[in-house]
């Protein structure tokens, strides 16, 4: 709900359970008042006593009071010394601006984001225009609320008004501004079979700053940053998070400026970035989803992951039964033909498995990551039949059949290059920078999208391909688009993810039949601007029982656990050499959308018999992954056990699963309470035969197994 005090000029932001209030000064800026918990309807005492004062204009110093000011889009170069929201060049080279109210509307429904991911349903849009005091340039700013969430989400439009040409050198999403610095940073961090790794560090002054400059939003910092009160914990205490719906290079920063507040901001990353707006041109910013949770870390994550499935993520998958699949990468890697894969194929359908997905190198003359990408043909040497002949075995056995593209990318060593040279990103004369291989196609150009969609869109279309994992595995070096004007060099970033959006939008719109999961190079592309077009994303390459157990723990801060693939692979794991039980790598996957990737002909009776299970049991709880709320129960960071659970919205149904990371000697007793349960209702837990009460389980817990290091346990929890 959005409520307007007209004599005060005040925004109060309602969502589900916070507040976030703002008013137009009397100077006529739009001041930041209050983010948090829920407030009352006090337009005299907010504007009095709630904030900073406002600015005087009669005031000898007026022009150096902006630096004090909580500003809701800040301007540079007139009296505010911190980091500038947007950054507005003129062509004469000046910079400085100063952004005051003009007006302002409430619509029903979702701001519009053109060419963009963005939140598709709900809530009340307030759009707030300002002006720049010292050119022709217009910023919009537009806020959704809704009130069944607790995320606001928002971004900004900058509008160059006048006649010349203007450049933006920084444009940023949003700003907003908290009136204290007693916070704790947290970030996810991390590296290729390390992603989303959560670091908690002091907040200290100065700027922080997160960000990534490989085109993706990256292994290395994903685009959130959690400010955390410092007695925050998983259950109790105030905590925000600043989350992008954006997956090209983003930057957050948070500066805790000289009269300790902080700012946050972010949006596009600004770093060898430029955006030309001829007069009367727009650049619209993505969207950025801001939450504030009073329960902890905990509740963070319910709210975003609430907020993500309910009003981001594709709403004809997200809450459908996902597939449970094999993928052949690990089993056979590049080395394969039909009698590999019709092995595998059989086997999945005896054991429960649903779909059968062909990874990498079915493709051009691919045999290994030297040659191929970009050729989006089969290669008949190696499938004797083509991919049909690999689908009839699928739909032989009942199974259905996924494909593997890395649509963005292409080979020295194929066709398309061969063609097309001037497709690949580069910088004449300067030499290619080759990863693994591969050069990055320059999705800055219309034309490269539309023929990258016309060669995938026949393989789809002739074949019976109900799931496609879209592969991304290199960053984008030697930043230099072809097609544009040495003044526009800077827009290639945001232009190149505008087309990855462009062909998942088609790609997703044009196969509504198919399933799409997201993937890069493991997780190196897991945002939320992506899930917005697949619902899924593979987490990580690191599938080993141990790692992946933190690796689904740093993802789960800001997404959805139906949003996390995660698979069986076999042991000894390929990434870290480690060896686990099978059980263990069940338990660890079932907390997310559910597969394998092995090689099913290989395993012996016993371990085929526990996949068995494994799926069996997977059916059972797979509603719990979709829509459930997740509880992390026992930190692996900083722990000897792993321990999340699930529980339905209506809390008669849970799911428990957890490993023991480390044996110690002297063992002893440890309880784990099972945080989310219905304290009224009572319980049965299956594998311990045991009925109690939720308010025993959730007041004093449950005895946690005496088990080994890496071994696992489940409990499945029902109301009775
Ligand atoms: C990336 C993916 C893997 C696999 C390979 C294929 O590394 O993360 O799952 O698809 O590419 O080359």
């Amino acid at each position: 709900m959005i409520t307007y005090c007209k004599e005060k000029r005040l925004f109060r932001l309602s969502g589900k359970s916070f507040d976030y209030v703002m008013y137009v000064n009397d100077a006529g800026f739009l001041q930041f008042l209050h983010f948090g918990g829920r407030v009352g309807n006090d337009c005299d005492f907010f504007t009095a006593y709630g904030s900073t004062l406002a600015p005087n204009p009669q005031d000898r110093n007026f022009d150096m009071a902006f630096n004090e000011m909580p500003s809701e889009y800040a301007f540079f170069g007139h009296g505010d010394f911190r980091e500038p929201t947007a950054l507005i060049e003129r062509e004469d080279g000046g910079l400085v601006s100063r952004f005051r109210y003009v007006s302002h509307k409430i619509t029903a429904g979702v701001p519009v984001v053109p060419d963009m991911p963005h939140v598709r349903i709900g809530g009340d849009t307030l759009t707030v225009v300002l002006k720049d005091d010292f050119s022709d340039t217009e910023i919009l700013l537009n806020y959704n609320v809704a009130d069944d969430s607790d995320v606001l989400a928002r971004n900004a439009e900058i509008i160059n008004t006048g006649k010349s040409p203007v450049t933006l050198k920084r444009a940023f999403s949003f700003c907003t501004e908290l009136p204290d610095d007693k916070f704790n940073v947290m970030r996810l961090h991390g590296t290729w079979g390390a992603e989303r790794t959560p670091e908690v560090t002091p907040l200290g002054h100065g700027a922080v700053r997160l960000h990534s400059l490989r085109g993706t939003s990256s292994h290395q910092m994903n685009p959130f940053l959690g400010l955390l009160r410092r007695d925050c914990t998983e259950e109790l205490g105030e905590s925000y998070g600043f989350q992008l719906i954006y997956s090209g290079s983003y930057a957050l920063t948070c500066e805790d400026g000289p009269f300790d507040t902080v700012r946050v901001q972010g949006g596009v990353n600004d770093t060898a970035f430029c955006w030309r707006l001829a007069g009367g041109e727009r650049f619209v910013t993505p969207q950025a989803a801001l939450c504030y949770s009073d329960g902890g870390l905990g509740k963070l994550s319910r709210s975003y992951a609430d907020f993500l499935r309910d009003r981001v993520i594709n709403p004809a998958y997200v809450k459908k039964r996902r597939p449970v699949v094999v993928n052949n990468w690990e089993a056979t890697y590049f080395d394969f033909n039909n009698e590999k894969l019709f092995a595998i194929i059989d086997e999945a359908a005896k054991l429960g498995i649903d779909t059968f997905v062909l990874d990498d190198g079915w493709f051009g003359k691919r045999d290994d990551d030297t040659t191929g990408l970009g050729d989006w043909f089969v290669n008949e040497k190696k499938l004797e039949g083509g991919l049909k002949t690999v689908i009839d075995r699928c739909k032989k056995n009942g199974l259905k059949f996924g494909l593997w593209f890395e649509p963005e990318m292409v080979c020295k060593d194929s066709d398309l290059y061969r063609a097309h040279p001037e497709w690949a990103i580069h910088k004449e004369g300067v030499p290619l920078a080759e990863s693994r291989n591969q050069l990055v196609l320059d999705f800055s150009r219309k034309e490269v999208v539309d023929h990258v969609f016309a060669v995938m869109s026949k393989v789809l279309e002739e074949n019976d391909i109900s799931y496609v994992k879209w592969d991304m595995n290199r960053n984008i070096t030697e930043n230099y688009s072809a097609s544009l004007p040495a003044d526009r060099q800077g827009e290639l970033h945001h232009r190149y993810i505008l087309g990855v959006y462009d062909l998942a939008e088609r790609l997703t719109s044009s196969f509504p039949h198919i399933f799409f999961e997201g993937c890069a190079s493991g997780g190196a592309r897991f945002d939320a601007g992506m899930l917005y077009y697949f619902p899924q994303i593979w987490t990580s390459d690191n599938t080993d029982g141990y790692e992946r157990a933190k690796i689904q723990w740093g993802t789960s801060i800001c997404y959805p656990a139906s949003a996390m693939s995660c698979h069986v692979s076999a042991c000894p794991n390929h990434q870290t050499r480690r060896t686990t039980p099978f059980a263990t790598r069940g338990a660890v996957a079932s907390l997310g959308a559910f597969g394998y990737e092995l090689d099913l002909s290989k395993l012996g009776a016993e371990e085929k018999e526990l996949v068995k299970g494994q799926t069996e049991a997977y059916y059972k709880t797979a509603e719990l992954v979709l829509s459930g709320d997740l509880y992390r129960l026992i930190n692996p960071f900083t722990e000897d056990y792993f321990c999340e659970m699930l529980v339905s919205k209506d809390k008669k149904q849970a799911y428990v699963a957890g490993e023991r990371l480390r044996s110690v000697p002297l063992d002893k007793n440890r309880l784990v309470r099972l945080v989310g349960l219905d304290e009224g209702k009572t319980y049965r837990i299956e594998e311990l035969g045991l009925t109690a009460s939720g308010a025993t389980l959730v007041r004093h817990g449950l005895l946690l197994p005496r088990i080994a290091e890496y071994e696992s346990w489940t409990w499945h929890i029902q109301e009775i």
